[in-house]
């Protein structure tokens, strides 16, 4: 066994410790000040890598802070746990298996061995069926029951096997290839089903099963209804294998569900669902821009692998993320999480991020199962800006809760519209520069003074115009939204939470609690269908299933 299984109680560690001293110590630290005290402040404390920025000087943070959170990354071991990370050491204790997403990133003629087996040429094989698969419905050689090419793809997946190829097939719009529209069917809502098939040829769709464990209730649901709507608009049976494709784990049960065998793409289980979009799960990413530029992404992806096992610490781009993280959430009580895309083809990026970390982080004991004493993962929200500053930005800046907040942009829009694009770029440094500055009692009362106001009157508005400031954010600024950018961006976020899990002692990559949801789902349709008798339940459940139940009475 690793030293997975007993990891150190975080807050034994001397640097914890000495963080809670320094959070006394920081707490009349203005960030402004550090600005005007260290005209290099911006230099010192931002990263650059593979065309990304990372400027995190606009944080609660100073020389001693940051060292000692690079203390507390190292008493965790942090380097000999990414190490075990990328050589496949079974870092996923409670499911005693690796979590090998990185193996996918790797080039060819790279090698990984595990349990005597190579993985890297089964990868690079997967990637050549995806290619031949891509390239024949690109090139109209796949064929639909009436003979017609392939226009539209429905990937029907939920959770990772949804959140990572809608939102890099979504924010790689530009790079799309003609002819084939990529749509996603993910709830068991029928409302869903229904406005995504009446706008679908069923001669030219083909659907993509994407399931791990090919035993996801909302998925399996929509694949057998993606059947019925086929067969009922005219596809026959013979030609079921046109139409529809697996990804999964489980071979037996997609061929049982009536895939055809060749027609399986398979994943591994040391590949977590969330970390998938990189393995054949994200062959929706592949129809949609190409196999070229799915390799960028992979590519990108690599990069910052490579630069999260070399870099040191302090210049690490994940681990300067993490560690902060950990600062606001275990020592200045931040309870969330703010990612603030500044880029309409990054709006889905805060919903892939919500699974990430909050799957990953949402843990309450360490690998060992003992508790933790401390606030692991945060609540991850956002979205997209500017329109977040006409709705939810007004808590970040006046609310009581520090809201800590990562805004991303790219320098480059691939649709440059008079001076949009200079207004939106403005808009997100503006956004964190207010965040930073607020403005005082004193100003405040002495810009009503200026407009003329009585002196009763610019005492009764100047405490609500009155913005305190000092919040933290991190800036991150793209090149632009491409495929290696993208793969890049979205590995740093990987890295971030795996660190995070690493510091705290927990298991990034199980996720338990989901279990119990379906669990119970499971009894509450028995007894709504009056499958199960209806007196074994809370009065609450029973009370909802009644009211239902009446509704649909007759
Ligand atoms: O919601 C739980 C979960 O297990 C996720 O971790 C996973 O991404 C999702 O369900 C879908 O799982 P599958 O790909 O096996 O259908």
């Amino acid at each position: 066994m690793t030293h997975y299984t007993h990891p150190q109680d975080a807050a034994q560690h001397t640097a914890w410790q000495q963080l809670i001293q320094q959070r006394e110590t920081m707490q009349n630290f203005r960030m402004q000040d550090a600005f005007a005290a260290d005209p290099q402040r911006f230099q010192r404390f931002s990263l650059n890598h593979d065309g990304l920025l990372l400027d995190f000087s606009k944080n609660l943070l100073d020389d001693t802070t940051l060292d000692l959170l690079m203390q507390l990354a190292e008493q965790s071991q942090l380097q000999a746990a990414i190490q075990a990370l990328f050589n496949g050491d079974p870092v996923n204790a409670s499911e005693q298996r690796p979590a090998l997403h990185t193996a996918l990133r790797r080039p060819i003629g790279d090698s990984l061995v595990i349990d005597g087996e190579d993985l890297i040429p089964q990868i690079h094989d997967v990637l050549n069926t995806m290619t031949e698969m891509v390239n024949r419905i690109h090139n109209g050689l796949w064929r639909g029951y009436s003979e017609k090419p392939i226009t539209d793809i429905v990937n029907i997946g939920i959770g990772g096997s949804f959140l990572g190829p809608q939102l890099v097939s979504e924010a790689l719009l530009p790079f799309a290839q003609q002819g084939v529209h990529c749509h996603f069917l993910a709830n068991i809502d029928g409302s869903e089903f229904h406005e995504l098939s009446s706008s679908l040829d069923a001669q030219t769709t083909l659907f993509i099963v994407s399931s791990k464990s090919f035993n996801t209730l909302e998925t399996l649901k929509n694949a057998q209804a993606a059947r019925s709507w086929y067969l009922a608009q005219g596809g026959t049976e013979a030609c079921v294998d046109r139409h529809f494709i697996a990804v999964s784990s489980n071979v037996s049960a997609a061929i049982k569900f009536g895939i055809a065998p060749e027609n399986i793409l398979p994943i591994w289980d040391w590949v977590g669902g969330r970390y998938s979009l990189w393995s054949a799960i994200g062959l929706p990413i592949a129809l949609s821009i190409g196999m070229s530029n799915f390799k960028e992404l992979l590519a990108g992806a690599w990069g910052m692998d490579q630069h999260f096992q070399e870099a040191p610490f302090a210049e690490n781009m994940p681990v300067i993320l993490a560690m902060l993280g950990i600062w606001y959430s275990d020592f200045w009580d931040a309870q969330s999480h703010a990612i603030l895309p500044y880029d309409h083809y990054l709006r889905n990026f805060t919903q892939h991020l919500q699974q990430l970390d909050m799957e990953s982080n949402g843990k309450h004991v360490r690998q060992d199962g003992t508790p933790l004493s401390y606030n692991s993962g945060s609540v991850i929200w956002g979205g997209v800006g500017c329109n977040g500053q006409h709705a939810y930005h007004q808590l970040l800046h006046q609310g009581t809760l520090m809201v800590p907040a990562d805004f991303i942009v790219p320098v480059v829009s691939h649709n440059q519209i008079a001076d949009h694009h200079q207004w939106l770029y403005a808009n997100c440094l503006s956004q964190s520069q207010a965040l930073m500055q607020g403005k005082s009692h004193a100003q405040a009362a002495q810009e009503l003074r200026d407009q003329g106001l009585e002196e009763s009157e610019v005492q009764r508005l100047a405490p609500h115009k009155e913005i305190p400031g000092n919040r933290p954010s991190n800036t991150l600024v793209l090149e632009r939204v491409c495929p290696r950018r993208l793969g890049a961006l979205i590995a740093l976020y990987e890295h971030k939470v795996f660190v995070q899990s690493v510091v705290w002692g927990t298991n990034a990559f199980d996720q338990w609690g989901v279990e119990l949801g379906k669990i119970l789902g499971e009894d509450v349709y028995q007894r709504l269908t009056k499958q199960a008798p209806s007196s074994e339940t809370d009065a609450s459940t029973q009370g909802l299933i009644n009211f239902f139940r009446n509704r649909h009475r007759g």
